[in-house]
């Protein structure tokens, strides 16, 4: 009988798990107090706890970085391909429409990444249409609230089965 694929990290003969980052730019640590109307109720721990089991149930390894400070946020990603991390879920938050030192570190890391926006960007006011990521990204999804990460994850738990 032929084997269902049930984990990313055993169905391909994997050694090492599979790495992902999420990653969350400035002020999204207020999550869950900060402007609900825009960005909800979950908090940043809820958010980050729900991709954490999701992905431990195929047996990838998930871990999410905020930072209030570009730089840090720029370092984690170079580290990020140190720790040969496949796939990046990218909340720059206001660095979307500001910082092109953290698009340059995405675009020299070349690591696939996903933009996510728990608010609909192309809603609000002008200077949240522009993004100095989404040519770079996979894809984008804005306006989905904190389901936008699982979305992504779950995207991406896709594309490493058919790895
Ligand atoms: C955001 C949208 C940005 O415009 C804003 O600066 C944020 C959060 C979002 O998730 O909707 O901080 O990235």
């Amino acid at each position: 009988m032929k084997k269902e694929k049930a984990s990313t990290s055993g169905g391909n003969q994997r050694s090492t798990p599979v790495k992902l980052l999420v990653l969350h730019g400035p002020n999204l640590n207020l999550l869950g107090t900060r402007e609900p109307n825009f960005y909800g109720r979950a908090t940043l721990s809820d958010i980050n706890l729900a991709l954490a089991r999701r992905a431990a149930v195929v047996g990838a390894e998930l871990e999410s970085f905020q930072s209030n400070h570009e730089g840090a946020l720029i370092e984690r990603v170079h580290a990020a391909r140190e720790q040969g991390v496949r796939f990046i879920i990218l909340n720059p938050a206001a660095y979307t429409h500001t910082s092109v030192a953290l698009r340059d570190a995405m675009a020299a890391t070349a690591i696939p990444f996903i933009e996510v926006h728990l608010s609909n960007v192309h809603a609000r006011e002008d200077f949240r249409h522009r993004s100095f990521f989404s040519d770079l990204a996979i894809g984008v999804i804005s306006g989905l609230g904190s389901e936008g990460y699982l979305l992504a994850l779950e995207y991406l738990l896709g594309q490493i089965a058919s790895d």
